[in-house]
């Protein structure tokens, strides 16, 4: 069995491609998958297929049709045809449609000896808190694992509502980092992959000694903090 791991919540901004970043570097052979309506992870390019989603998708749901049951074929045949264990970003107001189509084929995804899990990031914004039990809801009947990790990013989740969004899935928690700018650019720029090697030399050149220390100590801990975040959806995916 081949796994790929689905890292959804249909809100924007809750650290999806983050989570995403981490799994990477958790999982160094596994491919990525990035369904966006733009290309974020440019980092990660070389081990990244980009699947392109139209950022108003409304139009294309609300007339169903032709062009709403083919929109995630060639996601699906990505993930049926992973020889490797697979991480796939799934853009935000695209998780809820794309796990509703993979319900639909789960018996056939069982036959290509697929088995897909399903991470959702959770963070203390109503949207966020709306989505999560719903996209659990829909995994949960042909997933093969489900986790929830809570991004504390917009502070903490109440425990007794990430309880019921998780309905036994394990959850992990990913603390909110505060970044100097600097450190906050070259996240957006180099990802995740970069931190271990960031010349010191050239940060404080760039920053002076304190902050160019700060950005680089901020970021090292960033990116150690989220890979224990996603250590036991990580272990999952390379268990297959
Ligand atoms: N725990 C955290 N501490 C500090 N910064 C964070 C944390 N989580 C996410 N961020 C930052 O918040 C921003 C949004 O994160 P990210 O791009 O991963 O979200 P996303 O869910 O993928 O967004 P989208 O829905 O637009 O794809 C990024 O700049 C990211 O680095
Ligand atoms: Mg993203």
């Amino acid at each position: 069995m081949v796994r790929s791991l689905l890292v959804t919540q249909d809100k924007g901004g809750v650290g999806k491609s983050l989570v995403v970043r981490a799994l990477a570097e958790a999982v160094p052979e596994a491919p990525i998958v990035e369904i966006d309506s733009s290309q974020r992870l440019v980092e990660l390019e070389g081990r990244t297929t980009f699947f392109p989603m139209r950022a108003d998708r409304s139009e294309i749901e609300r007339t169903g049709g032709r062009a709403s049951r083919a929109e995630f074929d060639k996601v699906i045949d990505a993930i049926a045809n992973a020889t490797a264990p697979t991480i796939i970003d799934v853009g935000a107001n695209t998780g809820r449609s794309l796990l509703s189509v993979l319900s639909d084929i789960a018996s056939e995804l069982e036959g290509a000896g697929v088995e897909v899990g399903v991470l959702t990031v959770v963070t203390n914004e109503p949207g966020a808190l709306a989505e999560a039990p719903k996209l659990m809801k829909l995994a949960a009947p042909w997933s093969a694992a489900r986790f929830v990790l809570e991004n504390r990013l917009r502070g903490p989740v109440d425990p007794k509502e990430l309880k019921l969004i998780a309905a036994g899935a394990p959850i992990s928690v990913l603390e909110a980092h505060i970044l100097e700018d600097a450190a906050g650019s070259i996240l957006q720029d180099l990802g995740l992959v970069a931190i271990p090697n960031l010349d010191g030399a050239a940060l404080t050149q760039a920053h002076g000694l304190a902050l160019g220390a700060r950005i680089r100590r901020d970021l090292v801990s960033l990116r150690a903090n989220a890979m224990e975040a996603v250590r036991t959806p990580a272990e999952w995916l390379v268990g297959g």
